[in-house]
């Protein structure tokens, strides 16, 4: 397996490790996180079962799932989670996600990551097509996915179900033609 690190300014992602789980449940077990997620904050222990998966799955071939801890270039503290899910049926195409700890929002970190998994996603990987799905309530993912170039595509309607019901999805692509545009 080959082993992920990428180098932004001021942001790193390298592979998740069992030493990861605190700072990986800082993210998903906040409910201010996962407000705008399909899902309820996670337990430790659900999040333990994560990085678990994760490191499982970095070990397939060909390998389709990256989870990779975001880490702050100067302090090497992990700040958030970013994900690049490859699909089985369209190999050049990945679904891309993230979250950062909720101290930190609102300074353009989200907006730097995004940028940093379109990097990786199509110079390292060699992907064409890398998209995101997010709440349509999801101002900030809005803005950060427009602003590093992910253009707004279209609306899936009832597309997961969450603890209050189901919800729709906005969808964001970045296409390799395009990049780097921002
Ligand atoms: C989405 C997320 C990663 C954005 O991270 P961030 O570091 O706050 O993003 P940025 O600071 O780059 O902000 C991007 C833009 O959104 C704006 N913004 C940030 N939070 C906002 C909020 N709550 N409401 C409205 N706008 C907001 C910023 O001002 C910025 O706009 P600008 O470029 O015009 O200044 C972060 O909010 C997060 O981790 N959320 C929880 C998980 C999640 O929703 N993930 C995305 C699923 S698709």
């Amino acid at each position: 397996m080959r082993s992920v690190h990428v180098t932004g300014e001021r942001l790193g992602l390298r592979e998740v490790t069992v030493d990861d789980v605190d700072a990986l449940h800082a993210v998903y077990g906040d409910p201010a996180a996962t407000h705008h997620l399909p899902f309820d904050p996670r337990t430790r222990e659900e999040v333990a079962e994560i990085v678990a998966e994760a490191i499982t799955a970095a070990a397939a071939t060909p390998r389709r799932l990256y989870v990779l801890a975001v880490t702050d270039s100067e302090t090497r503290a992990v700040i958030g989670v970013a994900r690049l899910h490859i699909e089985a049926d369209h190999p050049h195409s990945a679904e891309i996600g993230l979250g950062l700890r909720s101290d930190l929002w609102g300074r353009g970190i989200g907006t730097d990551l995004i940028r940093l998994l379109l990097k990786f996603g199509f110079k390292d990987l060699g992907l064409h097509r890398l998209w995101g799905a997010r709440s349509p309530a999801n101002t900030a993912a809005q803005l950060a996915m427009l602003v590093a170039g992910m253009v707004e595509e279209g609306r899936i309607r009832h597309h997961v179900p969450t603890p209050a019901g189901w919800r729709d999805s906005i969808v964001h692509s970045a296409l390799a033609d395009e990049w780097p545009a921002h």
